[in-house]
């Protein structure tokens, strides 16, 4: 398998454990007091009952029905909780996914920049890869006639992410409609990470999840990020074509076949409150915002502000004296961690001047507080 030096092994020697994250992707996570709470507040007796008493055994090779039924929830009529196979989260879901159903002698196309696990995956599974750069002007949309033109006799897979991590953008509906025929014509898998999904700042705005969308698409998603479940450690793959579920359950089998049950049953207890924290959730957002608005507004000549439009992530451009490699150390030694463009594209000088920001945790304001200091300190020296 070609090795790929995980971004994290280079970001967190700079950035880990430090107190102003505006690092962070996810939205304001969740405590399981919270989830009992809001389970009790229902009614749900039974299943606080059974998230204390539950027994320690294996759980069913991808995941127990119950959890997919509640997941399968989350789509149309297509989706049943045989279409879902849970994992023990969505970077396990994306490998899973690409190792089952790609050989050596297949062709993948994928997009940079971009959250590195959707890239490396296809070439972790020893394929083929052609990357297509995507870019801010026009707000990082993929480009429907360079995806027709990268095809090859063997290309099998495509990988988007969808909402668009790092940039919180959208993809508009004709390029998914494009994108869709393109890969019907090929009959090629549409896998799309939708770790983002459920958290657009105006719901009019969701897209189609790809597995309801598409008969060959296939939707990766993770509780890390609506939900602010990171610690729950549970994604999940949702498809149509009945034919790839014995695949991925061959290759989930040498990993980590069955989910923790608790985490199983605290998954369940957030989605029966699902509206309630998606927005809580999203009035977080918004706040911060608002502030983010402000201060790219004070911070104009330094600062190029694309307002994002899902999640809780902005992909800034800094128009300062420096790299935003040297920018996060710099404030890593202020105690404040962003993520650079490395990150994203390491080793692509296009997009050296950009970094992410997160804004989902109601700390943020914050963080934000220190980064203004830092800009205060040091705008005129950056500016001269
Ligand atoms: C786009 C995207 N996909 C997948 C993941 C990984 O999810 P998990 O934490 O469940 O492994 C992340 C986490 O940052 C992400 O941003």
């Amino acid at each position: 398998m070609p090795y790929s030096v995980p971004w994290s092994s280079r970001h967190k020697k700079v950035t880990g454990g430090l107190p102003f994250s505006l690092s962070n992707s996810f939205a304001e996570p969740l405590s399981n007091k919270e989830l009992i709470e809001r389970s009790l507040a229902r009614d749900d007796q039974n299943i606080v009952d059974e998230y204390h008493n539950h027994s320690l055994e294996y759980t069913p090779n991808g995941g127990s029905l119950d959890v997919r039924e509640e997941i399968a929830n989350l789509y149309g009529s297509k989706i049943t909780a045989d279409n879902i196979v849970v994992f023990a989260g969505g970077q396990v879901a994306l490998q899973t996914a690409a190792i089952a159903l790609l050989n050596k002698n297949d062709h993948a196309i994928v997009f940079t920049p971009g959250y590195q696990s959707v890239q490396v995956a296809p070439l972790h599974a020893g394929c083929q890869i052609t990357k297509i750069r995507i870019y801010p002007e026009n707000r990082w949309q993929i480009k429907p006639d360079e995806v027709e033109a990268a095809i090859q006799e063997n290309t099998k897979y495509i990988v988007i992410n969808e909402p668009y991590n790092p940039a919180g953008t959208l993809m508009n509906h004709e390029t998914q409609q494009r994108l869709k025929e393109i890969a019907e014509k090929n009959d090629l898998y549409f896998m799309s990470d939708e770790a983002y999904r459920l958290l657009e700042h105006d719901k009019k705005d969701r897209l189609p999840a790809m597995a309801d969308f598409y008969q060959k698409g296939i939707s990766a998603c993770t509780f890390s990020k609506p939900w602010g479940g990171c610690g729950i450690t549970i994604g999940w793959l949702a498809f149509q074509e009945m034919s790839i579920k014995e695949k991925l359950f061959d290759v989930q089998y040498f990993g980590t076949a069955c989910p923790s049950r608790a985490s199983e049953l605290q998954t369940m207890m957030a989605l029966r409150s699902s509206d309630d924290i998606l927005e809580r959730n999203i009035k977080i957002i918004h706040h911060n915002l608002s502030l983010l608005d402000q201060f790219f507004e004070d911070y104009s000549d330094l600062f190029e502000w694309e307002r994002p439009n899902a999640g809780a992530i902005a992909y800034v451009k800094f128009k300062g004296p420096l790299t935003t490699e040297e920018l996060g150390a710099e404030l890593a030694k202020e105690g404040i961690s962003i993520k650079p463009a490395y990150v994203f594209s390491d080793g692509i000088e296009d997009y050296d001047d950009y970094f992410r920001i997160g804004f989902g945790e109601s700390i943020m304001p914050k963080a934000l507080e220190a980064l203004r200091k830092f800009v205060e300190k040091h705008k005129n020296s950056w500016l001269a």
